[in-house]
């Protein structure tokens, strides 16, 4: 079993993807840290307390990052309503633990063996990148890190920048320089996962419990996206929590990875050269396509094991 520590910011996509982690016995999940981002830090907390506590989870919720490590908060009602759930509502769960993210992560990677901790990154990464940045010696613990962020064209938040790149890219460019093995997935992965009311249909079909009906109503609620041509909504998050589950459902690359971190208009901005155009190594892994019906097959069959 890999042991995981997820950074998230429930989130719709956010809760699927805590959902599958939780699902799935090849992940000893061993703590949620929470930032805000779709919504702000009390309720991303609160939504993450819930959404263990209806799978029945006993994993410790732990607040962390309410803002980026420079600037204000910013969040994502657009997509995810003010209450980050696009209005589902769900029962509340037991209260987070007392702590810090940053620090909670730093203790459990201190105990951990050398290479033996998975990161997933889901949310603006402050919480992972204040863990690192104050004890950097720790990165040999992680076995590797799962972000998903970024794109390789345009974004999702800006016309530029994705938005948990957007968010926090100081935050990115820490992780992306911490000696970490990273692998990127970026909005152009995601969109392959799209939900579709078809898929919705599969799922409901699957039967299952409360976790399970909870994420199919979550995603009948999310509105789709116009950019991607309107047919469907991507299923961000919980792609890369299927990458540590069935990595033979993707296809991934080296690739140099920078992040735009001025001012301007492509403030947060991925710089992925796939083609291997600059003369920068290879910092990264990109996730670049992925094998959707079996992303659904795989997520429906962990989702109705759930209660
Ligand atoms: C990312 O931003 C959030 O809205 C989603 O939860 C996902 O993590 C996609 O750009
Ligand atoms: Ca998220």
């Amino acid at each position: 079993r890999r042991a995981v520590i997820l950074d998230c910011d429930p989130g719709t996509d956010d809760a699927i993807a805590l959902w599958l982690a939780l699902a799935s016995p090849e992940i000893d999940l061993r703590m949620v840290t929470v930032a805000g981002g779709n919504a702000g830090l009390d309720r991303t907390v609160q939504n993450a307390c819930a959404i263990t506590g209806l799978a029945g989870a006993v994993v410790p919720v732990v607040p962390g990052a309410d803002r980026p490590l420079l600037g204000g908060f910013r969040g994502d009602g657009a997509v995810h309503g003010a209450d980050g759930l696009a209005g589902v509502g769900l029962p509340p769960g037991p209260p987070p633990v007392r702590a810090i993210a940053a620090d909670a992560i730093r203790a459990t990677l201190r105990e951990a063996r050398p290479r033996s901790v998975n990161l997933v990154g889901i949310a603006p990464v402050t919480n992972l990148a204040l863990a690192l940045a104050t004890e950097p010696a720790l990165a040999d613990r992680v076995a590797e890190a799962v972000l998903m962020t970024g794109a390789w064209g345009e974004g999702n938040w800006t016309p530029s920048a994705e938005f948990n790149a957007a968010s926090d890219p100081e935050a990115l460019a820490v992780l992306l320089a911490a000696g970490i093995p990273v692998t990127l997935v970026t909005l152009e992965l995601t969109a392959q996962a799209l939900v579709t009311p078809a898929r919705i249909v599969a799922l409901r079909a699957l039967g299952g419990g409360a976790c399970l009906k909870a994420a199919c109503d979550i995603m009948a609620a999310v509105p789709p996206s116009r950019r991607l041509g309107g047919e469907g909504h991507p299923l961000h998050d919980p792609c890369a929590v299927a990458w540590l589950l069935a990595p033979e459902l993707f296809r991934a690359v080296p690739a140099a990875v920078s992040v735009d971190l001025g001012p301007g208009p492509a403030r947060g901005r991925t710089h992925i050269d796939r083609w291997g155009r600059s003369t920068a190594a290879p910092n990264a892994t990109l996730a670049e396509a992925l094998n959707a019906d079996g992303f659904f097959a795989l997520l429906g069959e962990r989702l109705a094991r759930l209660p």
